[in-house]
């Protein structure tokens, strides 16, 4: 087994007994420095340790400092790193056997070179158990918490926005700009992983490569009538895209979402479709438009939501099994009535002044 091992000043001298330690054991040690006790910043080691396992180079990484938590800090930032910081037995059996750590972290300055050494050892012989375990690394891995399908849109200028938007008194007119600014916005991130193909340019001076996006097709669906307020945003960003609807009203006692008009263009199967609805709320009418479109043959749907409740993301992710969502907030709940909370209130009669 390759172990990459690291320290900076404050677990130097650790770090020089434990490499020639770990190789008389057995392994095979890549010492990443320092080579001597001057002062170090701890990033720049951990961050070499981190990288070599994450590339593979090493099986597992072992890093020194004085603490050890500078260097957990530094190499968790690597992805696929799943560092520790560990002081007893028992956290390094569990620091692999649950979480498959593969880079452990000690502290030169307040554990002693034998309590490393028997640290160590654990860390290098303790398998992953993995079953429930390994649904929660992979997690881990893909650096999202709650739900990868989920984006929410962080953004000074998105908060400060939805703010105002929020507000009771906020008028007519300043709600339905503030919609479609927060449209666009969504269709920023929405549209971030579209491909680019080379493009030849021809500047006042030279001739140059540049970019353009590769031929994606895309229809901005909303879903009627509070979607309409999301599409000026989104056609300023697309300005080709073409323009579905679907209309679906909530029935006031059940709740339950009834379609009454649908119109998509033709070749809709070979477009992304942004699917649109200021507010996310149960998600009944959302997963049935969803439905929809995926009976009308497309495969890309992503659904751009305000504000949204966890009930209506729920509802939507079960529904379907690869739509991704995009939203500026997701809110506390529904009320009783399927209001989100704290919401903004019906976004359809704020947006056309239908209160
Ligand atoms: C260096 O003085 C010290 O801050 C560093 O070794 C480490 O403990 C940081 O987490």
């Amino acid at each position: 087994m390759k172990i990459a091992i690291a320290s900076d000043h404050a677990g130097f001298e650790q770090k020089v007994q434990l490499a020639p330690w770990l190789a008389e054991e057995g392994y095979e040690v890549l010492d990443f420095g320092p080579s001597s006790e001057d002062r170090v910043d701890y990033p720049d080691f951990a961050y070499k340790v981190a990288s070599a396992v994450a590339a593979g180079e090493a099986d597992r990484g072992i890093l020194v400092c004085g603490t050890g938590l500078g260097m957990e800090m530094g190499a968790n930032k690597v992805p696929g790193i799943r560092a520790a910081a560990v002081q007893t037995p028992e956290f390094a059996e569990l620091m692999r056997a649950h979480n498959d750590a593969n880079v452990l972290c000690l502290s030169g300055r307040f554990v002693a070179l034998e309590v490393n050494e028997e640290l160590c050892r654990i860390f290098l012989e303790t398998p992953f158990e993995g079953g429930r375990h390994a649904g929660r690394t992979a997690k881990l891995d893909r650096g999202c918490m709650v739900e990868p399908r989920v984006q929410v849109v962080r953004h000074p200028l998105v908060a400060h926005k939805l703010s105002i938007l929020r507000g009771k008194d906020t008028p007519t007119k300043l709600f339905r700009e503030l919609i479609r600014e927060l449209a666009l916005f969504l269709g920023y991130e929405a549209t971030r992983d579209f491909p680019l193909e080379d493009v030849e340019v021809h500047t006042p001076l030279e001739t140059m490569t540049g970019k353009r996006v590769a031929g994606k097709k895309v229809a901005i669906v909303p879903i009627l009538r509070a979607g309409l307020g999301m599409v000026d945003g989104l056609l300023v960003l697309l300005p080709s895209a073409k323009v579905g609807h679907i209309g679906m009203y909530r029935d006031e006692e059940t709740h339950e979402p009834h379609e009454y008009y649908c119109k998509l263009p033709p070749d809709v199967d070979q477009r992304t479709c942004l699917l649109v609805d200021p507010m996310l709320a149960t998600g009944g009418s959302a997963a049935m438009a969803i439905e929809f479109l995926r009976k009308a043959g497309v495969s890309d749907v992503r659904l751009l939501s305000i504000v949204s409740a966890p009930e209506g993301l729920e509802e939507v992710l079960a529904s379907d099994p690869t739509v991704r969502i995009f939203t500026c907030a997701i809110d506390r709940c529904l009320n009783e009535n399927a209001y989100i909370l704290p919401g903004l209130g019906d976004a359809g009669d704020r947006i056309f002044g239908t209160l």
